[in-house]
């Protein structure tokens, strides 16, 4: 067929055109909603949770959550730890609250067989270079697993779950497959972490690959826009009025930013009102590694510091269970706005605890801490009273010091990008914006040049907004690529332009390979249901009659050759048969690009109309 499978068999014509075109059939079409409930799920780094509605007849737009999590522990919470235990032949035990409770219970009979996860989510953020469907995860046990496997048993879970809530709620007992599913994720993540997600879900029994439409992957702060810009004023943190903030804060061509400061991560999203009440992303999304758990990773240090490390190490070893408790109670105790009133924050200190101090300290624990805080020590700040850990407001506002600096610099910074010059409005959500002191800070560094709006239900914004999204899926049109994306081609060489040590002799012309041809470059928009057309490519030998593909993307847009740093080859390649060869070179291959979950690509040779196309699958492994 081709006289080379070479995908250096490949020439760059000129930009012909490069527009997008609409798509047929693509999407589900408002108001043709074919599944009676709609179920979203939250799958968080810290916290996880699922809200649903029913597509009623009658319109009823209300959005149910489970408000039972963690009862057994004496909680009462609308999402639960992001914890999973499966036992020694890794069979679901627990999620949740009663995973970490069971697991620690484990631990303190010395256990090392079970299989223990937590936090795991953020195992997908940063790895999209290595990830794939056999990266694997270790347990706190120390024994690795297919992460794959731990994502789609924790989906299972909450599927499960959630039918169980949906049954109680309406009397029907649905089954998955009656159910249209979203499945939240960051929008800082790449694709490989979002087509992850997505194949957990179809391992995890909410839809398959046949029908791939069920499952929506959301974006998370996408979701939180569409909950945020519906409420009322008076749903907002200080704010009173009956009107909704779409009508009254973000009439069309209104710019904001959504800033989803989690558990893991702070994810922001900036968005703008288009005619018609859709959003389009008007900015890639943006982020870091900064979110609550910050907070208590300090308060750990500052435990080490009071107690020594050696103490805390033991107690840790000895105690996994009070350990645990000991941890959940500072989960409450951070939430408090006491650290505002300037009183005393008292957490609680298991038995064991006080225990393993008195024998360390003959019973005067305030000098042990004396000791080891040296001229840090203040007894106003650091004491124990009864069986409490008191720490003073100065030492609590510390703790939250460095998730908070970090949140306002990558804000300050981003504001000053010139596209973002319009933005009017920030909205807050997540659990850590429910922070009083996070609160505080944004006000006092953004209140002059921005209205800032944080609904009194900050953490349960995403879950909450992505029901309302599985029900207008058409509300988010445009987005924009957070990646650059290119194929490698010869061109013609230019002596000075090109790298000399890039050139090549093809049918006695001079040519340039290794050329980074940008298919669609980051911050490019892309409209839901369309497709972008790219340049047209020609082949560089006269009898050639195959021209072959292969994918890349790069970190940045100012990329010239595909060995430059940060290019990575991406698992997708095609060879467009072009078996008519009488205009020689002068023929035209097209290019077309659909952005759905994943980036498919379609080839098109226009003297013949053959075609072919592959889908960059982000999760396959190179070879
Ligand atoms: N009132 C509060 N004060 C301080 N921190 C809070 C408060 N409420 C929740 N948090 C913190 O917010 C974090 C959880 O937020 P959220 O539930 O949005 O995270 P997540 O969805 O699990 O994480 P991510 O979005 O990063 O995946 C936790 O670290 C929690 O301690
Ligand atoms: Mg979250």
């Amino acid at each position: 067929m081709a006289d080379s499978h070479s995908h250096h068999d490949l020439d760059y014509l000129t930009s012909l055109s490069t527009h997008f075109s609409r798509l047929p059939n693509f999407g589900s079409e408002p108001g043709q909603e074919k599944y009676d409930v709609v179920a979203a799920i939250d799958f968080g780094t810290s916290f996880s949770g699922f809200a649903f509605s029913f597509n009623h007849r009658d319109g009823s737009e209300e959005i149910y959550m489970n408000r039972e999590w963690g009862s057994a522990q004496g909680y009462s919470t609308l999402k639960t730890p992001t914890c999973l235990l499966l036992n020694p032949y890794k069979k679901f035990v627990k999620f949740g609250f009663e995973a970490a409770e069971k697991y620690a219970e484990l631990e303190d009979a010395k256990d090392k067989k079970f299989y223990c996860f937590d936090r795991f989510k953020m195992m997908l953020h940063g790895s999209e270079a290595t990830l794939n469907r056999n990266s694997l995860l270790h347990a706190r046990n120390g024994k690795p697993m297919r992460a794959l496997d731990i994502f789609s048993k924790a989906l299972a879970f909450l599927k499960d779950k959630a039918l169980e809530r949906i049954h109680k709620q309406s009397g029907v007992e649905y089954t998955a497959k009656e159910v249209r599913w979203v499945v939240t994720v960051p929008a800082i993540w790449k694709q490989s972490a979002k087509q992850f997600m997505r194949e957990a879900a179809y391992e995890a029994g909410l839809s398959s690959s046949i029908n791939s439409d069920q499952v929506i992957i959301a974006l998370e702060p996408e979701a939180a826009a569409v909950y945020c810009r519906q409420r009322k004023l008076r749903e907002f943190v200080e704010e009173k009025g009956d009107e909704i903030v779409k009508d009254t804060l973000v009439p069309t061509k209104t710019q904001y930013l959504v800033i989803d400061n989690g558990g893991g991560t702070m994810d922001i999203t900036a968005h703008e009102i288009e005619d018609g009440d859709t959003i389009n992303e008007i900015y890639h999304a943006t982020g870091g590694e900064f979110g609550g758990t910050k907070v208590d990773k300090e308060f750990q240090d500052q435990l080490d510091q009071i107690f020594g490390k050696i103490f805390m190490n033991e107690f840790r070893r000895a105690h996994p269970s009070d350990w645990l408790e000991l941890m959940n109670d500072f989960e409450v105790k951070k939430r408090s706005d006491r650290v505002m009133t300037g009183e005393i924050t008292r957490i609680r200190l298991p038995a064991n605890f006080i225990n393993l101090l008195r024998h360390e300290s003959e019973g005067n624990y305030n000098a042990i801490i004396k000791k080891h805080l040296g001229k840090d020590y203040d007894d106003e700040e650091v004491k124990i009273s009864k069986d409490y850990l008191c720490l003073g407001p100065r030492t609590m506002k510390r703790l939250f010091e460095p998730a908070i600096t970090s949140i306002v610099d990558h804000l300050k910074d981003l504001l000053k990008e010139k596209d973002l010059r319009e933005v009017k409005l920030l909205f807050l959500v997540g659990g850590f914006s429910e922070s009083p002191l996070l609160q505080a800070r944004i006000r006092e560094v953004f209140n002059r040049k921005y209205s800032i709006l944080i609904p009194n239900d900050a953490q349960t914004a995403v879950v909450k907004g992505a029901v309302m999204f599985g029900k207008r899926p058409e509300i988010v049109v445009e987005r924009c690529l957070s990646e650059t994306y290119g194929t490698e081609i010869y061109q013609e060489f230019i002596p000075h332009y090109h790298d000399f040590r890039k050139m090549v002799m093809i049918e006695g012309e001079a040519m340039c390979k290794d050329i980074f041809s940008i298919l669609a470059k980051e911050n490019e928009k892309v409209k839901r249901g369309q497709y972008k057309k790219t340049f047209k490519y020609n082949p560089v030998r006269r009898s050639q009659t195959a021209v072959s593909f292969s994918f890349y993307t790069s970190r940045t847009p100012n990329v010239r050759y595909i060995t430059d740093e940060g290019v990575r080859k991406l698992p997708g390649y095609f060879t467009v048969a072009s078996p008519d060869t009488s205009k020689g070179t002068n023929r035209s291959i097209e290019l077309r690009l659909y952005f759905e979950t994943e980036l498919k690509v379609v080839g098109m040779d226009l003297e013949t109309g053959n075609q072919a196309s592959t889908h960059i699958d982000f999760l396959s492994q190179m070879v």
